[in-house]
């Protein structure tokens, strides 16, 4: 079993003035360098000097690879410093990285990046990612609304997503918000602990019974199915969607399974492909959004759309906040105290619309969906994989959707980029598995 290599250093660098330090001459622990970055060694756009901090692994690799972020585990670090990579990761506290900071961290030579959802990578990122020499950026997310692909595809740069991995961790935190939003759990938490039970009550915390209500699902991809699958089989939900392709898969399990409850002497449940998304809204006891984030699904839940919602429903957002018109909604929720909201993303992350925080029917976390222990090692590990497999010159996974063979710690990945969302527009060979 390896180990990720011990030497760290911590710098405040770019590469550029990295190349002149001598590590070897180093103590073996961890070092603290205390250098800035001149404004010329990052970009002429960049006027101000920029203090960066790293932390790096292997550092006489070859390939120079840089996290944005810190990333949960330690197998993304070893498989990429066993290819001979020195791994750079942004250790800034700040949150969310400017696209300065950026520069700063690409430097003059970089071969690959790996980022975050909350980055803006398009022209100036990508620009400066191919002058540094680098071919690959991974997103660590499924989701890529955040990456101009055209722009990444212009400079020759591989982007890379995460499929797949998240799906079931993602689905469960729907199930979880639908649950919660239908029993009214958070409520009810807080009126405990602030001391005011005193005793059963007929009428207290009265919320809706899910089992054969109608659950509908907006966006029956991989997660919307799996959601679907995970209200149908665990509360004996009806099911109705909207997608732009039929989710054939699904229905054969709803099918199948209505048939199994009905040979077991129980109601079958069933299904319904909807022909619009009003169908949907105006039918589902419980809606869950699943779509991707582009121009068609932008505000695709306005005011209008919640009108035809019945007065009960509940909403579910674990796709992305533009999806949702957020202010409309705060609207909605204040003149119907029976509708109810579960939400894990918003419109202007971190930010709420005003009033949100303060109604009880809708209940908020951090765009925590996808955060599981294995999920999250597993996205840091198909990230570096896309970016090692882009440098290394793999061939794209045939499949994005079956990840196991990526995910297994104890076999060696496949030599291949797990999933690259441009690689029929740079014409990169895929694997024949
Ligand atoms: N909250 C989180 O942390 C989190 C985690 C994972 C994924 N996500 C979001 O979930 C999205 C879906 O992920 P996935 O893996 O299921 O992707 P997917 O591609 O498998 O599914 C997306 C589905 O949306 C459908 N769709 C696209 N445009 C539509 C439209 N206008 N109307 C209806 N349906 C439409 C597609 O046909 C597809 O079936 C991601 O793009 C990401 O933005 C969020």
């Amino acid at each position: 079993m390896h180990t990720v290599p011990r030497k760290i250093i911590r710098i405040i660098n770019s590469w550029s003035i990295f190349r002149h330090i001598n590590i070897e001459q180093r103590p073996s622990s961890a070092l603290l360098l205390s250098t800035f970055l001149q404004k010329d060694q990052i970009s002429s756009a960049n006027k101000m000097a920029k203090p960066i901090s790293i932390e790096a692994w292997n550092p006489s690799g070859k390939y120079r690879v840089v996290s944005t972020k810190s990333m949960p585990g330690t197998r993304w670090i070893r498989l990429l410093t066993d290819q001979d990579c020195r791994v750079e990761v942004c250790t800034e506290k700040k949150t969310i990285l400017s696209v300065e900071d950026i520069l700063a961290l690409i430097g003059e030579k970089c071969d690959g990046v790996i980022g975050q959802l909350t980055e803006d990578w398009g022209e100036v990122l990508f620009s400066a990612l191919k002058r540094a020499g680098g071919t690959a950026f991974s997103n660590m997310a499924v989701g890529y609304n955040n990456v101009d692909v055209d722009a990444a595809t212009k400079y020759g740069v591989a982007v890379g997503n995460t499929p797949g991995v998240l799906t079931e961790t993602t689905a469960e935190l729907a199930a979880s918000l639908s649950l919660a939003a239908a029993r009214r759990i958070v409520e009810a938490d807080e009126f405990m602990r602030a001391g005011l039970y005193d005793g059963w009550l007929p009428h207290l915390f009265v919320g809706n019974l899910l089992k054969g209500q109608t659950v509908g699902v907006i966006g029956a991809g991989r997660i919307g199915s799996t959601y679907a699958r995970m209200m149908i089989e665990g509360f004996k939900m009806n099911l109705i969607y909207y997608d732009l392709y039929q989710a054939t898969r699904l229905e054969n399990f709803v099918t199948a399974y209505g048939q199994f409850l009905q040979a077991n002497g129980e109601q079958p449940v069933t299904w319904k492909r909807a022909a619009t998304m009003e169908d949907v809204l105006r039918a589902a006891d419980v809606i869950s959004l699943h779509p991707i984030l582009d121009k068609t699904t932008y505000h695709l839940i306005n005011k209008e759309r919640l009108s035809i919602m019945k007065k009960d429903a509940i909403l579910v957002n674990c796709s992305r906040g533009p999806v949702v018109d957020e202010a409309a909604l705060v609207e909605h929720l204040k003149v119907n105290p029976m509708f109810r909201v579960g939400l894990d993303v918003f419109e202007d992350e971190p930010y709420m619309k005003p009033g949100l925080a303060e109604l009880k029917n809708a209940i908020v976390v951090p765009h925590i969906a996808s955060a599981s222990k294995w999920t999250r090692e597993g996205m840091a590990t198909l990230a570096a994989l896309n970016v090692l497999g882009k440098i290394k010159g793999y061939p794209v996974w045939a499949d994005p959707n079956r990840v196991e063979p990526f995910l297994d710690e104890n076999s060696p990945p496949p030599a291949v980029c797990p999933s690259i969302v441009n690689a029929k527009q740079l014409g990169l060979p895929s694997s024949k598995v």
